[in-house]
């Protein structure tokens, strides 16, 4: 492992130990033990590119200058702010898209003991965030751009999430309205601005700078989010479970995937009618006529295509 992972792993235990403290909440041992197991089974347990590239992006804007410990503290501390984002919108998404595994293991509201409480663990974890804000960056200059950073990209982020979720309405299910522009949008907002833009404006703004004068660092990494959900689509579909850690769920969910988007814009006819009778339906003989659909299209060479069309 190296030493940057393992010092962010090391912090990560910090602020969860300070969470199991809090003195906002009389902790019984059970409620103790259950936010502890909550947080050590959705928070650390994914790739953490996100919480990593905060300190990554941190050292090159003082490029190359040493860090101080309490630099490279604070960045880990904003890097775990925001996998603790990202696992609060997993539980609930996992919830809302009928997920069965995320990452390797069933998703938590599989759970036997746990269930719908997932949604109010949810809540838990969305709240836990300020409150690691509030003990580590209250005396900051940016202490105030650092709350309205996290609330504008969750905003943004429950309403990709929203957009993604109405257009699979049952009822109407309609297939002519999924197009690259509306895949785009549902992207853009779901999963670029946390994933891309947010760690690099947390550590523009440890850095002292003004994030309004950085929006064309804001448009690339929307982009670069652009294409790693192209990706994740992809693999939903492509991928092995074994390697991407969950089993796709977007043909049954009748989702806006990169995938049908493309399939609709090359196929002929009488294609299109087996993708409209076959798309979004909990069956797999549906879902696996979807998915030869979508090879004969020839679609996993159209990938590394995707920014350009
Ligand atoms: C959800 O996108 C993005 C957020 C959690 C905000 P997906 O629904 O495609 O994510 P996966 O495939 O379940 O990880
Ligand atoms: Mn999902
Ligand atoms: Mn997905």
């Amino acid at each position: 492992m190296t030493d940057l992972k393992s010092k962010f792993l090391e912090v990560y235990s910090v602020l969860k130990s300070e969470l199991l403290h809090d003195s906002a909440f009389e902790f019984t041992d059970d409620s103790r033990q259950w936010v502890d197991r909550m947080l050590d089974y959705n928070v650390p347990g994914g790739k953490l590119n996100r919480g990593l590239s905060v300190i990554d992006s941190y050292k090159l804007l003082k490029e190359g200058k040493e860090l101080t410990d309490d630099e490279v503290f604070l960045a880990c501390a904003l890097g775990w702010c925001i996998e603790w984002l990202q696992a609060y919108f997993l539980v609930l998404d996992d919830i809302m898209d009928s997920s069965h595994t995320r990452r390797g293991q069933p998703c938590w509201f599989r759970k036997p003991k746990v269930g719908m409480i997932a949604i109010n663990d949810g809540i838990i974890l969305r709240n836990h965030i300020p409150r690691i804000l509030k003990k580590h960056f209250r005396g900051k200059p940016y202490y105030v751009d650092l709350l309205d950073l996290f609330n504008e990209v969750e905003f943004q982020t429950a309403c990709g999430q929203m957009i993604d979720l109405i257009t699979t309405l049952e009822g109407e299910k309609d297939l002519s309205k999924y197009s690259l522009p509306l895949h785009h949008r549902i992207v853009q907002y779901k999963t670029a601005y946390y994933s891309f833009y947010l760690p690099v404006a947390c550590a523009l703004l440890m850095a002292g700078e003004n994030l309004d004068n950085h929006t064309d660092v804001k448009n690339i990494l929307i982009e670069m989010g652009t294409y790693f959900q192209v990706q994740d689509d992809y693999l939903d579909c492509f991928g092995h479970p074994d390697v991407i850690g969950k089993i796709g769920t977007d043909i049954e969910d009748f989702k806006c995937s990169w995938l049908v988007v493309k399939a609709l814009e090359l196929c002929n006819e009488e294609q299109k009618k087996l993708l409209y009778e076959n798309y979004g339906k909990d069956d797999p003989t549906c879902v696996a006529k979807v998915k030869e659909l979508y090879e004969a299209l020839n679609l996993q060479s159209m990938r590394a295509r995707v920014t350009r069309s």
